[in-house]
């Protein structure tokens, strides 16, 4: 898919004040820092559309940012953060609820996972409360740069076969880097074969 446009558009904390949800849209959620702001753009090619950090947290709202006048893509604030007070964590909690199982237009979640590390806790979690309620997933590998391929291959099939023990049929994956470009095709080919 071309990107010919790709612009911010609004920060929210509340869902009624989200933009009107007349085109598809795709969000991107997992633990903070796993790499959700920097795959934005990437895969838009805007460096700096997104904000990026090495401190985790650094996304605390709802931004949407519209693509070719055609889809949103939505970057959401990262869970699993230790350093963060209990209220704050429960307003995550709500905010995000209310955005995943209310948002009439949301047609996938992105949920981005490190791919240098074995299944966690947080996310098999917040992958099961996808499935209870019946928000359509994918699964996103992020930083492959950082090892070597067979490295990824062989942490992802374990991920894979820990899914398999809880669920019938296996969300679809996609292996990316957000240094390299790796993925891109493949994630924006997803894109663009959904929103047919
Ligand atoms: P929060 O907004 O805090 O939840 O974080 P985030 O998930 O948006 O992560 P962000 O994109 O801000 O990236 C966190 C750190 O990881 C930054 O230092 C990025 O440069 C780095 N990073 C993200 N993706 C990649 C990648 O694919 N490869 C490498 N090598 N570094 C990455
Ligand atoms: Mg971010």
């Amino acid at each position: 898919m071309l990107i010919r446009d790709a612009h911010f558009v609004s920060s929210n904390t509340q869902l009624a004040a989200c933009p009107t949800p007349d085109r598809p849209e795709y969000a991107f959620i997992g633990r903070s820092n796993v790499g959700k702001s920097s795959l934005l753009n990437m895969l838009t090619g805007r460096n700096g559309l997104a904000k990026i950090s090495s401190t985790p947290g650094k996304t605390q709202v709802i931004n949407h940012f519209m693509i070719n006048d055609e889809w949103y893509l939505v970057d959401l604030p990262g869970y699993g953060y230790a350093r963060v007070s209990k209220s704050s964590r429960a307003d995550w909690g709500k905010m995000i609820n209310a955005y995943l199982t209310r948002r009439e237009n949301l047609t996938c979640v992105c949920v981005l996972l490190d791919s240098r590390h074995p299944p966690q806790a947080v996310d098999l979690e917040f992958m099961e409360k996808l499935g209870e309620d019946g928000v359509p997933f994918v699964m996103v590998f992020t930083k492959t740069d950082k090892q070597s391929a067979t490295r990824t291959n062989e942490l992802v099939t374990t991920y894979l076969a820990k899914m398999g023990e809880t669920w019938d049929e296996l969300p679809r994956h996609f292996l990316t880097s957000s240094e390299t470009g790796v993925g891109r095709e493949e994630l924006l080919g997803f894109i663009e074969e959904v929103n047919r």
